[in-house]
């Protein structure tokens, strides 16, 4: 062979493994988003605590903003027809507002029981525990000093296709007046296709009772002074659960056909929301359990604001759904864009097992059992409609 041959091959094979191995690299780059989550400071609790702030970015801009108290989600943007990204999730101004009670639940991880449980009290195997009354005589999303006040472990994960936090809390056995220690594992995914992806684990060493959620409040317009009432909703759901006095469900499973309760068809959520109907009433609005059709990660409800086009969807592998329209928004405190957060400028699709199923025998079970994993996925996937 000539010596120009030889030295062609030597440098054809010198291209390829450098070409190779950039290859490699790149594949592991994209296996490494790190770069597309920020960590910085957030503020100090009244005990001291430093609480950072973690911002996950997807490669359309999309940000997702969550801190290490009480998991909460502090910011979600997503875009409008014009392409223009803006925050949909009701917040607080100040941090020591999320720090100092949350009366709202903004954003928060719920636990360990999402919504109420009647008397603050239950039976599991024989023996009766009472938790803590934070709602007139009942208790709500885990108690006073539930999982939305608690500091959250999070590890932003390597090697995953897209930006993710892993965030951890164990909760002794006993908490809140709860049975079992209860270690808790909450996935948060940010995706390409402008979802966000959310996913519970939980294991407990005695037998406990288990019910997470989460609870952003949704205002698709980007201006949280406007109220929901123009958005459009349709929930996949023919039956929900009617409440007491208390907003307990009675048990019933009501068909919702013919009712202001009715969004098997998309319809405005103002369009029935001040109907005279005894539910209604007693929710001061939407604050009820649809039962879900269908079962597995599936499609369950999609939210459509006209003016901006946003959309969002959510899925998921629960039987139930809290649709909460925000009626105990009071004014109280300022909102993100300026203006207050009012009476409905926020909506909560609030995934979960059913409310009081520790109390309610036909409702699908909520117990955990040492060795058992506890396992629920939700999806809230955001697009626009021109
Ligand atoms: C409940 C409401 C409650 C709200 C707290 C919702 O999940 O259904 O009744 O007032 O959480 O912000």
């Amino acid at each position: 062979m000539k010596k120009t041959s030889i030295n062609l091959l030597i440098l054809f094979a010198f291209l390829c493994i450098f070409g190779c191995n950039k290859k490699e690299n790149q594949s592991k780059t994209q296996a490494q988003p790190m770069e597309n989550i920020q960590v910085s400071d957030y503020g100090v609790t009244s005990k001291g605590d430093s609480i950072k702030k973690y911002t996950l970015t997807n490669k359309n801009g999309m940000k997702l903003e969550v801190i290490n108290f009480g998991g909460i989600i502090t910011s979600l943007t997503a875009p409008d027809k014009k392409g223009k990204y803006e925050d949909v999730v009701l917040g607080f101004t100040k941090p020591e507002d999320y720090f100092n009670g949350n009366p709202y639940y903004f954003g928060a991880l719920i636990g360990r029981y999402g919504n109420r449980i009647a008397n603050a009290k239950f039976t599991l195997d024989g023996k009766s525990y009472d938790i803590d009354k934070n709602d007139g005589p009942n208790s709500l999303h885990g108690g006073k000093e539930g999982f939305h006040t608690k500091f959250w472990n999070i590890e932003p994960l390597k090697d995953t296709k897209f930006p993710t936090l892993k965030l951890t809390y164990t909760s002794a056995d006993g908490e809140e007046g709860y049975p079992g220690k209860l270690t808790t594992t909450v996935f948060y995914t940010l995706t390409d296709d402008n979802a966000l992806e959310i996913s519970y684990e939980a294991e407990t060493d005695k037998p406990a009772v288990v019910n997470l959620t989460q609870h952003s409040y949704f205002n698709l317009s980007g201006n949280f002074s406007k109220t929901i009432l123009d958005h459009e909703l349709q929930i996949n759901a023919d039956k929900f659960l009617p409440v007491n006095e208390t907003l307990i469900p009675t048990g019933e499973q009501k068909a919702v056909k013919g009712s202001p309760f009715d969004f098997t068809v998309s319809k405005p959520i103002g369009k029935d929301i001040n109907a005279d109907d005894d539910q209604l009433k007693k929710g001061k609005g939407y604050d009820h359990n649809w039962i879900l059709n269908g079962s597995g990660l599936r499609s369950i409800a999609k939210v459509y604001h006209p003016e901006s086009g946003r959309v969002m969807e959510v899925l998921t592998d629960e039987p139930g759904v809290q649709f909460y329209s925000g009626n105990f928004l009071d004014g109280k405190f300022d909102a993100k864009t300026g203006g207050k957060n009012e009476l409905r400028t926020g909506l909560c699709l609030e995934t979960q097992h059913f409310p009081d199923s520790p109390n309610q025998p036909n409702f699908p079970s909520t117990e955990l059992k040492p060795g058992q994993k506890y396992h629920s996925k939700t999806i809230y996937k955001f697009s626009v409609k021109k």
